[in-house]
């Protein structure tokens, strides 16, 4: 089997990636810790290729990484690309959010993720991006997920992403769909 090395300090995100790839032929292993890499990119795909590429030359290993964020449409976008750095911890980016959205009657959103591979020398060999558009509730829901799941409601399914069974959530999330583009090809 081949090493891949799952580039993310983010143990959310780490739960969602591992469980995606465990029937894949490759034996996963963790990005070392003193490894960051600064998100220089000014979209989803220049980071998510950007921490492929980089942790992969470091390794000398195939890497996967995972840029993804919430657009908020009343907001032009915001948090976006920022959405890790939009405050110090999940309670406090979501109570930053909610407050710059206050009573703002549009609360249309969508989760953006893209996924890429790179080879042992840092070329990316695929990439994937997977959308959701959902709502921004005024107050958090449910207890599962991570990051900005417990206000992002999904409105097909009734359900925020923090009430949703992982195998829902893989089913309609961003990444879990960005994934659904990139596993038949990465077998
Ligand atoms: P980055 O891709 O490392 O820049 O971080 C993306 C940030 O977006 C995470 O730290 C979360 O705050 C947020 N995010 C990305 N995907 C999800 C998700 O599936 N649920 C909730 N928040 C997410």
């Amino acid at each position: 089997m081949t090493v891949l090395v799952v580039a993310t300090s983010n143990p959310g995100k780490l739960r969602e990636m591992q469980s995606y790839l465990t029937d894949s032929n490759w034996e996963l292993q963790l990005k070392p810790s003193e490894l960051e890499i600064e998100e220089t990119g000014d979209t989803f795909a220049a980071n998510a290729c950007l921490k492929a590429s980089e942790v992969a030359k470091a390794t000398g290993e195939w890497a996967i990484a995972d840029d993804s964020g919430l657009q908020v449409d009343a907001l032009n976008g915001v948090p976006g690309i920022y959405s890790a750095r939009y405050g110090k911890t999940d309670k406090a980016r979501i109570e930053r959010l909610l407050r710059e959205l206050g009573e703002e009657k549009n609360r249309e959103a969508q989760f953006v993720c893209v996924v890429a591979i790179a080879r042992p020398n840092g070329e990316i060999a695929l990439q994937a991006e997977g959308i959701c558009r959902g709502t921004i509730l005024s107050s958090p829901r449910g207890n599962g997920g991570f990051g900005y799941d417990p206000i992002f409601y999904v409105p097909e399914q009734q359900l925020t992403f923090a009430e949703m069974e992982p195998e829902m959530k893989r089913r309609y999330s961003h990444r879990g769909k960005a994934f659904a583009l990139l596993l038949p090809q990465l077998s």
